[in-house]
């Protein structure tokens, strides 16, 4: 039943809210691509007239170019491609007029002493290869003599996650030559590869005409692998939650693991979120007892390892050496406080990790302010000057919270040009105050503080919580204490370049019941109102299985602890009922399920939605949607009306914003997700992470290619054997144009 929109809607300026801002690192760059497209406007023009046509999009300028205090390119009125159809293919589909380049795959050498990849399982030094499962990336801007220009379109460091790696039970069975041992104890020499494969990879790429290469060999390149020595900082540091045999003192730890979303500071730095990290330890059944220490059993069910869990690869098994023994989190020696075994190398993981692309031999932070969960990434509002920084944060499991981070100190616009970029973000990222949200069922919402200043923090009975190391830690459960909204899987968060307003995906949840029963099912909200059965062929799936995307205007800026809120989509697919699934009203031409990338082009403004599904998946593989939002409270408030088993009636009531134009630009090959999206600054080149084809082939059928899922990109004639790789893709358009527009 619709009703007029009926809640409050607070004050905000649509857009110049602070006309005197000073420049950050992005902010250089929105200015000068401002200054840029005005010229490429008028040369458009001039265009016209000597040939009578021109492309459509570049005619005339969009409607709002001049308005008075815009620092970015105009809002764009409306997207200048046709709507790819739902596809099957194994292939990556994008609209006519549009290019695909395969250009950085599982397996590519960064360095030229090491061997080209020969795809058939017997290759090896993977820590100076391109590694799997490529997810979140960044686009970092050289200039033509490798000093940091964040305006450069001709060449660039990418920087890029390597979440994980496609396995059937145990064994990675495509980096192996014939699949691999999918039993305990694992072989040494299957165990490093797979470890090798994890982490982050910086590649210098640079663009020839239409084609981009990567740049093997360049003194940029690198990996990050789960074996770097990084450093501890900010709030846990020293911490005893942080002791391990490696660190006695708790303030190192060795590398990062299930790299998902990333982020870009102000000051140009990258920074990767860990997410399902837990799933890489092994905890004993015995544990609990082995522990005597409450606080850290509560601690360890409460993020994913109950003792007797077993760990996804079984690294832990491969030899007596520390690098597999501390995939062991359970304790083994006799110390009282854990320095003499792992038992604390899982609190290591779930972090924010910062690092300097542009400087190989600057340390690698992990930001323990930020708290740890299964995090996605790490959006940052735009600074102004004498402001706070503002990070935005999502943790990736059913039921799970959005977070914010607050620094303490005030934004300096002189850091975003610093040299020493890792001491900014210390100044930045490790001190200030670590907030949850709440999102009310009147439309508003509060962040809640997360520490001991907050009684319900300093009071909880479940968790004793003594210090701000105890909080981080376990942000998670201080966010239970303050009632946080427990949502349908937080993804990534985006900020709309123009309004500030902050987007979040919320994936699906299969846990939402209108009468929930079993221990994690929980009722719908406001926010997470949906509850309904998206069939899949004859399986049923329940729940929300189809995912959201919920954003949120803040009351006076960044910092504000309060803000209003709506749902800007609904994934659904295309016939489902419009009363109670597809509220969003999604065409064939743009319906999806399980929204997870959402990435605003400071260019062009659009918003890039990237699924990673299961439940659509009958109909069509994962793809990549454009999307022109408006603003909270742009659409109308809506109840929900669901049965219950007695037939007495459950309402819930949301606010549904308006859709906007929304069209499906890429569809990708079987078995894969889309994530990770970067683009170059003159709005050209979009840069698109395919993660995991082919990942639902057997193990079985390793060394059979007609099994294969997919076999993408040798498909597409990239690479020797048949294997499916995870890579990075450019998409440009054939007339060299502005890719959306
Ligand atoms: Fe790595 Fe939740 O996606
Ligand atoms: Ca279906
Ligand atoms: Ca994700």
């Amino acid at each position: 039943m619709r009703q007029e929109t009926a809640r409050p809607d607070t004050f905000f300026n649509d857009e110049n809210s602070n006309p005197h801002r000073h420049a950050s690192f992005d902010d250089i760059l929105a200015q000068r691509l401002s200054r840029r497209q005005v010229m490429a406007v008028a040369g458009a023009a001039a265009a016209t007239v000597a040939t009578g046509a021109a492309t459509p999009a570049l005619a005339a300028p969009p409607a709002g170019a001049a308005r008075a205090g815009s620092t970015g390119p105009a809002p764009l009125q409306r997207l200048g491609f046709a709507a790819v159809g739902k596809s099957k293919a194994d292939a990556v589909l994008v609209p006519p007029g549009y290019q695909v380049q395969v250009l950085y795959a599982l397996g590519d050498p960064l360095f030229a002493d090491v061997p080209a990849f020969r795809n058939d399982g017997t290759d090896t030094q993977f820590e100076r290869r391109a590694g799997d499962h490529h997810d979140g990336m960044e686009y970092f801007g050289l200039s033509r003599r490798g000093q940091p220009d964040p305006m450069s379109s001709q060449r660039a460091l990418l920087v890029v996650n390597h979440e994980a790696t496609t396995d059937e039970k145990l064994t990675s069975f495509f980096l192996h030559a014939d699949g691999g041992k999918a039993a305990l104890p694992r072989p040494a020499a299957e165990v490093d590869k797979e470890i090798a494969i994890h982490g982050v990879s910086v590649v210098e790429i640079q663009r020839h005409g239409q084609r981009w290469q990567t740049i093997v060999g360049s003194p940029f390149n690198r990996r990050l692998t789960p074996e770097t020595p990084m450093a501890i900082s900010g709030p846990a540091r020293g911490s005893r939650w942080m002791v391990t045999k490696y660190s006695v003192d708790g303030t190192r730890c060795r590398g990062t693991l299930n790299n998902c979303g990333t982020g870009k500071t102000p000051w140009g730095t990258f920074v990767t979120g860990e997410e399902n990290w837990f799933g890489y330890f092994t905890r004993r059944a015995d544990d609990d007892d082995a522990r005597n220490d409450a606080r850290e059993v509560v601690a360890l069910n409460r993020y994913g390892r109950k003792a007797g869990a077993a760990s996804r690869h079984g690294w832990e098994t491969a030899g007596e050496a520390d690098r597999y023994r501390r995939f062991d989190c359970s304790k083994t020696g006799s110390s009282a406080d854990g320095s003499d075994d792992y038992r604390h190398e899982i609190n290591t993981f779930g972090w924010i990790v910062e690092m300097d692309p542009y400087n190989p031999s600057a340390p690698v932070v992990k930001r323990t302010a930020l708290g740890r969960c299964a995090h996605e990434n790490a959006v940052f509002a735009p600074v102004k000057a004498g402001e706070p920084v503002v990070v935005y944060m999502g943790d990736d499991a059913r039921n799970e919270y959005i977070y914010k981070f607050v620094s303490s100190a005030p934004w300096d616009p002189a850091d975003a040009q610093a040299a020493d970029r890792i001491a900014v973000g210390s100044k930045y990222l490790d001190h200030g105050t670590l907030y949850v949200a709440r999102f009310d069922a009147d439309g508003r919402g509060e962040w809640v503080e997360l520490s001991l200043r907050n009684p319900a923090v300093a009071g909880y009975d479940k968790f004793r919580f003594e210090s701000q190391a105890d909080v981080v830690v376990h942000a998670r459960i201080a966010g239970d204490a303050v009632k946080a909204t427990r949502m349908d899987r937080p993804e990534w968060g985006g900020i709309h370049p123009r309004n500030g307003e902050v987007y979040f995906t919320l994936t699906n949840n299969s846990n939402r019941r209108v009468e929930p029963a079993k221990g994690a099912e929980l009722a719908p909200d406001a926010a997470n109102p949906r509850v309904y059965v998206d069939m899949k062929g004859d399986k049923k799936q329940e729940g929300n299985p189809n995912g959201h995307i919920v954003r949120l205007r803040e009351d006076g800026g960044a910092a504000s602890t309060r803000f209003v809120w709506d749902v800007y989509l609904f994934g659904a697919q295309a016939d489902a009922d419009r009363g109670l699934i597809n509220l969003s009203g999604l065409t064939d031409d743009n319906d999806f399920s399980s929204p997870d990338g959402l990435w605003f082009s400071p260019y062009s403004g659009i918003c890039w939605i990237q699924t990673d599904d299961g439940a659509y998946t009958d109909v069509t593989n994962c793809m990549m949607l454009a999307a022109l939002p408006g603003r909270v409270g742009d659409g109308e408030r809506r109840t929900l009306r669901y049965r219950k088993a007695d037939g007495s009636e459950f309402t819930v009531t949301t606010y549904v914003g308006r859709a906007g134009e929304v069209k499906r630009f890429l569809v990708g090959p079987p078995g894969c997700e889309i994530t990770g999206i970067a683009e170059s600054p003159d709005g050209r080149a979009l840069f698109v992470n395919i993660q995991h084809p082919g990942e639902n082939t057997r193990m079985a059928d390793v060394n059979d290619p007609s099994k294969y899922e997919s076999q993408w990109p040798a498909k597409a004639g990239y690479g020797p054997g048949q294997r499916p790789r995870s890579a990075t893709v450019v998409i440009t358009r054939t007339d060299g144009g502005r890719i959306g527009t």
